[in-house]
């Protein structure tokens, strides 16, 4: 799942198949600037991959069950490792953006739950979620970053519903929670945990958060950091893809 920015991944894919999200059932055009609205099936790397490029923001409006339905489309179609990316404002002062963070684990403060209602087959009722953000793959994204000279910092998301930007008062009790912030990635990951699939995820630090920078928010500037690191963030990935490779 290719974050803000983050779509250059989807024009490199080998052998590409590109399916427009008007052409699936259920799913919904997405209006956000930096996403596209499609899937690419292809190659990288040696893997075969499916890219989401424009996922579904509850800020969109969108339902909680729209925005986690090409999580559960991806596992029936035979995937079992998700690799999510994202944008996202830094809350640890020693963060130096942009500058890539492995998600070591969550808190979802989005004030909606995601499995809500019927069970939707293969998921429990209660799912586990004592380890969200796969140990092994964590360790693998780590040292891909080592061997490559990649700056990765690691700490917890917390997924906000947006679409504001936080106040400094808020920045400054989310402090408390985690790492960084953002609006997306929680309700994907915990779909797909609930049906035991392996997740990465690394968000692309690409401001200080509220309060912390010096300057206002803007989505050109988050646009722009993630252009800045995109390269680095597209080495970790292929670096990752040929490890589990
Ligand atoms: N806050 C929330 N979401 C974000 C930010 C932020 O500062 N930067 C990029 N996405």
């Amino acid at each position: 799942m290719l974050g803000t920015g983050l779509g250059g991944l989807a024009e490199k894919v080998e052998r590409p198949i590109v399916v427009p999200y008007r052409e699936i059932p259920g799913f919904p055009e997405t209006g956000v600037a930096g996403h596209r609205g499609e899937l690419v099936l292809g190659r990288l790397e040696g893997v075969a991959v499916l890219l989401q490029s424009g996922r579904f923001h509850l800020y969109e409006g969108h339902d909680p069950e729209t925005v986690v339905l090409p999580t559960r489309v991806f596992h029936a179609l035979g995937i079992g490792t998700l690799i999510v990316t994202n944008a996202a404002g830094g809350l640890s002062p020693t963060f130096r953006p942009p500058v890539l963070m492995l998600i070591a684990d969550h808190v979802n403060l989005m004030f909606r739950s995601f499995l809500a209602g019927p069970v939707v087959p293969p998921e429990e009722r209660f799912p586990d979620m004592s380890e969200p953000y796969d140990r092994a793959l964590r360790r693998l994204a780590r040292e891909v970053a080592l061997s490559g000279g990649i700056g990765l910092e690691e700490g917890v998301y917390v997924g906000l519903l947006g679409p504001s930007y936080e106040t400094p008062a808020e920045i400054r009790m989310l402090q408390r929670f985690g790492d960084a912030v953002g609006m997306s990635t929680v309700p994907e990951v915990v779909a797909a945990r609930a049906r035991g699939m392996r997740v990465l995820g690394i968000s692309t630090i690409t401001n200080l958060a509220a309060g912390i920078s010096p300057t206002a928010l803007s989505h050109e500037e988050v646009l722009e950091a993630g252009m800045a690191v995109a390269a680095d963030l597209e080495r970790l990935v292929r670096g990752v893809l040929r490890g589990i490779g």
